[in-house]
Formats: C-alpha cells, structure tokens, sequence
C-alpha cells in the first residue's frame, strides 16, 4: 500500500466592521478602509499530491464554485508553482461551509488556503509575510484571508495593519438564497454616484479613512459602540439591488441582535449579538422569519489558516 502526505487548513471567512469606498482607481479597483475581522465559518482546504492540478469541491452552494483551474484556489497554487518552479501537481478539494458569493471572502479564504497549504505540502519556507504579499496578486481580501484576526486595510483592501484586541465579540450571519456579484455592486455604487453628479474617480474623491472611534471600541471590547459604529458604504447600494434584503435586516435587530451589517458587497446580512446565548436566540428567529436560507453562529477575532499535515491512503486521492 502506498501513502501520501496531505494538508488540511480551515480558513476562516471574514466580515468589514467598516467598509468606506472611495473613488475607483485607473486599475479599476476603488480606494478603500476597511476593518476587518476573521470570524468562526470556515472553508476547509485539503491538497494532496496529484499527478495535474485538478479541483473538487463540497458543501454548501458547491455547484455554483468552478471546478476547474479557473477556481482561485487553483490559481494560488500555480502561482506559488511558478514562484518556486516546482510542477502544481496537487488535488485541491475545497469543503465550502463560507456562503458563497456571500461578501465573505470564502473564494479568497480557498486561495489562503492553497498558499498556506502549499507552502506547507512542498516544504518552502515561506514567512507569513510573504504569502500576505502573493496573496495580494490574487485578490483583495486573500491577503487578510492569510491574515486572519483582526486588521485595518486600505489601498484596495491589500495593505494591512493588524489589529490586536483580546475580546471576543459574538455574531449571527443570515444568508440569502440570492448572491450578489462584487464587480456589479461596485459598478452600481459608481451609477449612483454618477446619476448624482457627484465624483466618482480616485482622483476626485479624498482616499477613506479608517474610522479611529470604531477601531478603539473593538479593541476596547466596547459592544455598544462597536454596534453603533459599524459601516459598510456598499449596504443601501445592495439593499437596492435586493430591496428583500431590508427584511432580514428587521428580523435580526427584532430579535434582538444589537446592530445588522451588510457583509462585504453582500449579500449575507452579519448580526452583531451580546453574547452565545442570544446567538442561539437570533440564529432562531432569523430561521422562522423565512428570511434568510441560513443563520450561521460565529466569533471573531479567530487566527488566520494554520496548515495540519496528514499521512493518507495514496489510493484515495
Ligand atoms: O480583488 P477582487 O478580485 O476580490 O475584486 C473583485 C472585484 O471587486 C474587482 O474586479 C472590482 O470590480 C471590485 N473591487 C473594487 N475595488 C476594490 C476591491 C474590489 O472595485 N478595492
């Protein structure tokens, strides 16, 4: 019988306690300040040596993920292959329990994933700087999907400064049975903008700022003001995308989560709540309200992926 080496990572999907967007860049990417916090609803990424690159993936919203090389996951590992010349001959199965296409990173959290995984699977050493930094070629948010924690970023989400806070602050994610593609709600964002008259381009528009009273309160462990504080600029552009999306909204602060926010670009709805118990309560009361698929209990800060090895049946790959 013969025997592999294969890695396994949980990666955790994120939520933008603050979401400010300025004005879009000549690269067509926009200005951002963005606090983000690495919360509990993992993906879990398991690569395994394979003969080509190939990609299966499991779980919820699975059918709508690319199983092929065009998934980024798939391009994490080629671009790490071609960084090291080393051939991408590995199975990348992606087990998906982040909402898909839900603003919560879960395609960027796969990628984390295959770069943590992979630098562990072919022994390169890599410092978690440095996968931070390929991350970024990748997409926005992988650098903080390697991350983890809690971080203030700007740019376009890639520059990161970590965030430390000792307190662990409890949520509820409602998800859709609808998604809602990045590119379109930024596009829609610049429409109203323009249709406004008002600037729109990099240039024109002063780069966002991290809001500093939202950043104390985090690291304060000050619930009340975190809830008060919470923001994201691309919530009334998707909530006129998908006006049902207010319903979830009512259904989680009437049950008495502390405050609601548009994860991401949507369109999972993340609700802050006091503590585990009220949790439950929520995740409840979103489920009868019918108005949302799914209510996901969650902490966070939790740390970014960490790579576990295993020894496995070669013949199960
Ligand atoms: O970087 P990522 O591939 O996640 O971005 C997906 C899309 O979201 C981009 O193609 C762009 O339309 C939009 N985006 C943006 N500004 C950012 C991040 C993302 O316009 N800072």
């Amino acid at each position: 019988m013969s025997y592999k080496r294969s890695i396994a990572v949980q990666v955790p999907a994120k939520v933008n306690l603050q979401l400010s967007v300025g004005g879009r860049r000549d690269d067509g990417f926009h200005e951002l300040a963005s606090i983000y916090l690495a919360v509990s609803c993992f993906d879990s990424v398991t690569l395994t040596p394979a003969e080509e690159l190939r990609v299966t993936v499991s779980g919820a919203g699975a059918g709508a993920v690319p199983a092929d090389e065009s998934n980024i996951a798939a391009q994490a590992v080629k671009l790490l292959a071609e960084e090291r010349g080393i051939h991408p001959g590995v199975h990348v199965h992606l087990d998906k329990r982040i909402p898909v296409q839900g603003g919560m990173a879960g395609g960027s959290a796969d990628a984390a994933g295959a770069l943590v995984g992979c630098n562990a699977l072919w022994n390169l050493g890599i410092s978690r700087q440095g996968l931070v930094s390929l991350g970024a070629e990748l997409g926005s948010d992988v650098p903080f999907s390697v991350l983890g924690g809690a971080a203030y970023g700007s740019g376009r989400g890639e520059r990161l400064t970590s965030l430390p806070t000792g307190v662990t602050y409890h949520w509820v994610f409602a998800t859709a049975d609808f998604g809602l593609s990045t590119p379109e709600v930024f596009a829609e964002q610049e429409r109203r903008r323009r249709d406004a008259g008002l600037p729109w381009a990099a240039d024109a528009i002063p780069s966002p700022r991290m809001s500093q009273k939202l950043v104390d309160a985090l690291v304060d462990g000050n619930i009340a003001a975190l809830a008060e504080g919470l923001s994201n600029d691309l919530e009334p552009v998707a909530m006129s995308m998908r006006p049902e999306l207010a319903r979830t909204f009512k259904a989680g602060t009437s049950a008495g989560a502390l405050a609601g926010i548009l994860c991401g670009s949507g369109a999972t709805v993340g609700f802050l709540v006091s503590d585990r118990r009220e949790a439950e309560t929520v995740a409840e009361q979103l489920l009868a309200s019918g108005t949302c698929t799914s209510a996901h209990i969650a902490h966070g800060p939790v740390p970014g992926p960490e790579a576990e090895e295993a020894i496995t049946n070669g013949e199960s790959s």
